[in-house]
């Protein structure tokens, strides 16, 4: 199958990063050798680091604000999760983005090494957003409660220690980061941040939309902002992962939402301080000297 090692769960390696029995290790080598269109956009995070979130934002924007459109079909019929295959024997994501009218969107959690080589060349653009790491901790623990094709962990104690190194879906969240971080001065990469989001919502949409040539009056971009509050996505069909059959399949959301709390800082209602002091420790280590901060509170 071309992964290195597939254990009994479906998870395996490929190139040092773990990976999920739905991502298909076909579209892993497709994906590096993508022909990237120049008017092609890919919004690029760990998991759980606001992904919904950005891509409902530009949905909106390539659509001049119009939200009764979006209201049609659900997020990730809109933007394909390139490495994804939902079921064995539909159709793989990858090769539903080949299908799709330019100009195209596309999902990915990969890391920067692993993305088409043409994007890496500067082709197309590039959008990331990172989310501060504890917060992100907790959330994936919550999403792993919720996923069907993800081991369920022992304890949050044992995930958060699995998380802290590495040994997660989709490998450690600071080389992750820190791929995308390394090349934040490329003009067809934009890197964002799940906390500035919070903070200005007006001001990301504005962001976005300039990043990707698209000036909208500041009306229409207050309209964008007010759909995508927490409030609204989180009750929204199209946008929280609720509305379709295969989406019940994938999730079971008995004991928590894909759209979970929306919030900074939520990392302090799970945190034990040992824990904390263990994660600032790792953050050092990892981030010492990159010029990478994060906001832990607002
Ligand atoms: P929580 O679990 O902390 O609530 P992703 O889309 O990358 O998987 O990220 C999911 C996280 O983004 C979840 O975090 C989710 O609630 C949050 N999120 C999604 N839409 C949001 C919004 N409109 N405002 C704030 N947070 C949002």
């Amino acid at each position: 199958s071309g992964a290195d090692q597939q254990s009994s769960d479906g998870y395996f390696t490929h190139k040092g990063i773990l990976f999920n029995s739905k991502v298909n290790v076909e579209s892993l080598k497709n994906i590096e050798n993508l022909a990237v269109k120049e008017d092609d956009v890919f919004v690029a995070t760990y998991p759980r680091s606001g992904t919904t979130w950005t891509e409902e934002i530009l949905c909106l924007i390539y659509n001049g604000g119009d939200v009764e459109k979006v209201k049609t079909t659900p997020i990730y019929t809109r933007i394909p999760y390139l490495e994804y295959q939902y079921f064995p024997e539909g159709q793989t994501e990858y090769d539903r983005f080949l299908e799709l009218p330019s100009p195209r969107l596309g999902k990915t959690h990969l890391p920067y090494n692993m993305l088409p080589r043409q994007l890496q060349e500067g082709r197309g653009k590039l959008i990331c957003v990172a989310r501060n790491p504890k917060d992100v901790a907790v959330s994936y623990f919550y999403f792993h409660g919720i996923n069907r094709s993800f081991r369920t962990p022992d304890s949050w104690d044992s995930f958060l220690s699995d998380f802290m190194a590495g040994n997660v879906v989709g490998g450690s969240i600071f080389n992750h980061v820190l791929g995308y971080w390394a090349h934040r001065s490329n003009p067809s990469l934009l890197f964002i941040k799940y906390e500035d989001m919070q903070k200005d919502l007006h001001g990301t949409v504005r962001k976005l939309a300039d990043f990707v040539g698209r000036k909208l009056p500041s009306t229409t971009i207050d309209k964008i902002a007010e759909h995508c509050s927490f409030r609204s996505m989180s009750k929204n069909p199209m946008t929280n992962y609720s509305k379709h059959p295969e989406q019940r399949c994938r999730f079971d959301t008995t004991n928590s939402e894909f759209i979970r709390k929306g919030i900074v800082g939520d990392w302090k209602n799970h945190f034990t301080d040992i824990q904390n002091e263990a994660f600032n420790k790792v953050l050092e280590e990892k981030l010492s000297g990159t010029g990478l901060e994060y906001d832990f509170d607002i």
